[in-house]
């Protein structure tokens, strides 16, 4: 792989949907939280999978809010992007939204980031592409990116020096 060439931001867009069965809830009947969380692991890597042209472990997810119930029969769409790159790490934006399809409304009901890294045949980092910052969306959504990544590791060093 040559890392040389840079990748548009668009290049790592993947969009999943699922409907809400039975077998997805919790007792109460709403989505059950660790399914979700699932779904949106699994759409993540795939983006940065797409981004990186390689295999990926999930390193961290940033905190997540459940605001919403999703009932079964919602449909969930989940849309993943890479908004930033270090060197080895890809964080990614995943919005999930809950569709009524019967009545044809639909809500965010989450936005997460998570932070993946690619890995070698040997399970070690390698370099990922940079990213083509085109829009004024791109660059923000990098900006953004950058940040919470020199926030984490703050928060790293931090909490393993006391
Ligand atoms: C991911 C892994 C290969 C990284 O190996 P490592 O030797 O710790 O590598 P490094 O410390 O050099 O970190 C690699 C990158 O991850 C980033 N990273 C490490 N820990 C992180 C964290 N908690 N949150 C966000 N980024 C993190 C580093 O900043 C670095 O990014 P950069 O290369 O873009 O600067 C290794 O930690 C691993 O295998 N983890 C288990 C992954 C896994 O099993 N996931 C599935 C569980 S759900």
């Amino acid at each position: 792989l040559s890392t040389n060439k840079n990748i548009d931001c668009n290049e790592s867009i993947v969009e999943t949907r699922y409907l809400v069965m039975p077998h997805h809830t919790n007792h109460l009947g709403s989505l059950f939280g660790g399914q979700l969380l699932s779904w949106i692991d699994m759409t993540g890597a795939m983006s940065a999978q797409k981004h990186s042209k390689n295999e990926v472990v999930t390193v961290s997810m940033d905190s997540i809010s459940f605001r919403n119930p999703i009932n079964i029969g919602d449909h969930v769409v989940i849309k993943a992007r890479v908004g930033y790159v270090g060197n080895t790490s890809m964080e990614v934006e995943i919005i999930v939204i809950k569709e009524n399809p019967l009545n044809n409304t639909n809500i965010e009901a989450t936005k997460a980031y998570m932070t993946f890294v690619a890995i070698d045949h040997n399970k070690k980092p390698v370099l990922v592409p940079k990213l083509n910052l085109i829009t004024p969306e791109d660059h923000n959504r990098f900006k953004n990116g950058m940040l919470r990544a020199e926030f984490r590791k703050k928060l790293d060093k931090a909490v393993h020096q006391s």
